[in-house]
């Protein structure tokens, strides 16, 4: 989610950076500087007649509702609430008037309002470089996207991911702990290379994991203050356009190298070559969405792998659920236990038994959307004043929802901090995982594909178990850290403990 704004700084990538070098290098200072200008001499808020209503302001020193805003997200927003006693408040932040939304009425019309802007929102709030938005490319990455998760597509992928899932987790050794922070990202990041990228650059481990390394500072940089170069005005910036030219450097040369070579696969670049897109689309495509699939795809899979080692019988429904698919596609018997039969097996079940016949895991991943997903849709209000009940939310104002607002609501979830799968969805009117209104996630199918391959192999292979970080079991849930937007960790000390299970029947956990 974070990544929305950078995929639009890509989308109007110049794809011949390395002839401008010296043009590049002066538009970083200028971009940095204007940056910095525009920090300093901000415009006034955008203000109300005196006749309109103005939500309840939250009062405190910039500095400190800056950094409560960036370091503890989900306290700020919900002492907001509680401070100013009402369902909407404003505050300001980076000179800019923002409105916390909460409520039903007011998450309607968050996702109903046209003239509510996502990129907008993203660009000038969350990210640091506004930059020109050009719409045409971008409904076109998004078509693109479409083409790229049609069921005979997706289908071609899967083999092919598998693979990768298997060597990345075939690394991981017989037995040990996983880092709730990197290791399950790691797999599901060369995953998404794989399926929106070039297999050129995703069969080289190497350069996936300086990719990694790049798209963790541009994700790193939404939290502009908290660098230990903090006082560098525009330091952030700066770290996110050298991290975004590498990036960006890495995938031109992909483009440059299949045209020049000839040689075709059959992977997301070439369908996009084939099809004609312009250089600045493939590269803005094959830039901008795995930063927009793979943070998300990884802390989803990373949570659902930490509940799972957690709540036993869970994870023994889910396994059941996949030996029961594997049996009614594999016809001849088992092959001998082997980390390699594991993928083998796999490989059989179609795509369409993954999207249709794993109810237990469906219901472990929606879960996991609503408990582990510390999201704030942020948008700009670009049209005229828009009311909302007896408030009016400026135009070019920003209006924050944070999706806790209904994932932790007690009279639709009951319990609503417990990791429950089977919790009754009678009450509930919209479920957000996926988000809402017209931004409703655009890599829902190749996400929810990735996880379940990601849960699939894993749960076969090893013997899951949650322990604290000296590898002792405990037995209190793993409690996501809501205030963690971006890496969203465990609040308490638990990780995964695996270790290789020996065969198909090993009945333990
Ligand atoms: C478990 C993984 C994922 C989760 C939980 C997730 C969640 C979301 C949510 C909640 C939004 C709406 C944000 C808002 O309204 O502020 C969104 C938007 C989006 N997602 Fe995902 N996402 C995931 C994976 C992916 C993947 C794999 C891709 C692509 C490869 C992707 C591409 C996008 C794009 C392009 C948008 C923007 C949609 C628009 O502008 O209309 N996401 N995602």
């Amino acid at each position: 989610m974070v990544l929305r704004d950078t995929l639009l700084s890509w989308v109007s990538a110049d794809p011949f950076v390395p002839f401008k070098t010296i043009t590049t290098l002066t538009v970083i200072v200028v971009a940095v500087l204007a940056f910095t200008y525009l920090i300093l001499n901000a415009r006034d808020a955008p203000s109300l007649p005196r006749d309109q209503l103005s939500p309840p302001e939250l009062l405190g020193p910039a500095g400190k509702i800056t950094h409560t805003f960036f370091d503890n997200q989900f306290d700020f927003l919900a002492d907001g609430f509680r401070t100013t006693a009402s369902a909407v408040f404003r505050f300001r932040l980076f000179h800019n008037e923002v409105m916390a939304v909460s409520g039903e009425e007011a998450r309607q019309t968050f996702f109903r309002e046209k003239a509510l802007n996502l990129y907008q929102g993203f660009q000038v709030l969350i990210g640091t470089i506004p930059t020109g938005l050009d719409p045409h490319a971008l409904s076109g990455i998004y078509k693109r996207l479409n083409v790229l998760q049609r069921p005979d597509n997706l289908q071609f992928l899967l083999p092919r991911l598998l693979l990768d899932c298997h060597r990345k987790m075939d690394s991981w050794g017989n037995e040990g702990l996983l880092d709730p922070t990197s290791t399950v990202h790691d797999v599901t990041f060369q995953m998404i290379v794989r399926a929106v990228s070039s297999f050129d650059v995703a069969d080289n481990a190497a350069l996936v994991a300086r990719l990694k390394k790049f798209y963790d500072i541009i994700d790193a940089s939404v939290k502009p203050l908290t660098t230990n170069l903090a006082w560098v005005p525009g330091f952030a910036t700066f770290r996110k356009v050298w991290a975004s030219m590498n990036v960006y450097r890495i995938f031109s040369k992909a483009l440059e190298e299949r045209k020049s070579s000839g040689i075709k696969r059959e992977d997301a670049l070439q369908q996009l070559l084939d099809s004609g897109e312009s250089s600045k689309c493939i590269v803005g495509f094959m830039m901008g969405l795995p930063i927009a699939g793979a943070r998300s795809t990884g802390t989803i899979g990373t949570w659902l792998l930490l509940f799972l080692s957690h709540e036993h019988e869970w994870l023994a429904a889910v396994r059941k659920e996949i030996e029961t698919l594997i049996s009614t596609y594999t016809t001849d018997p088992l092959p001998t236990f082997s980390p390699q039969s594991i993928v083998d097996v796999l490989s059989r079940i179609p795509l369409s038994a993954w999207e249709s016949q794993t109810p237990n895991l469906d219901l472990c991943i929606r879960e996991t959307l609503r408990r582990a997903q510390p999201h704030t849709a942020v948008r700009k209000n670009t049209g005229p004043d828009i009311k909302l009940g007896s408030y009016t939310i400026p135009s070019g104002s920003f209006v924050l929802y944070p999706f806790a607002d209904t994932f932790f609501d007690a009279s639709v979830y009951s319990e609503p901090f417990r990791w429950n799968p089977a919790r009754s969805l009678a009450k509930e009117q919209l479920f957000l995982g996926w988000g809402g209104g017209t931004h409703m996630c655009k890599g829902q199918r190749l996400a929810s594909l990735t996880m379940k391959l990601v849960v699939a192999y894993a749960c076969l292979r090893f013997k899951l178990d949650l322990v604290n970080h000296l590898g002792q079991p405990i037995s209190e849930p793993p409690v996501p850290d809501m205030n963690d937007f971006l890496t969203c960790q465990p609040k308490n000390d638990c990780t995964i403990k695996f270790s290789e299970r020996p065969d198909w029947t090993d009945s333990r956990a």
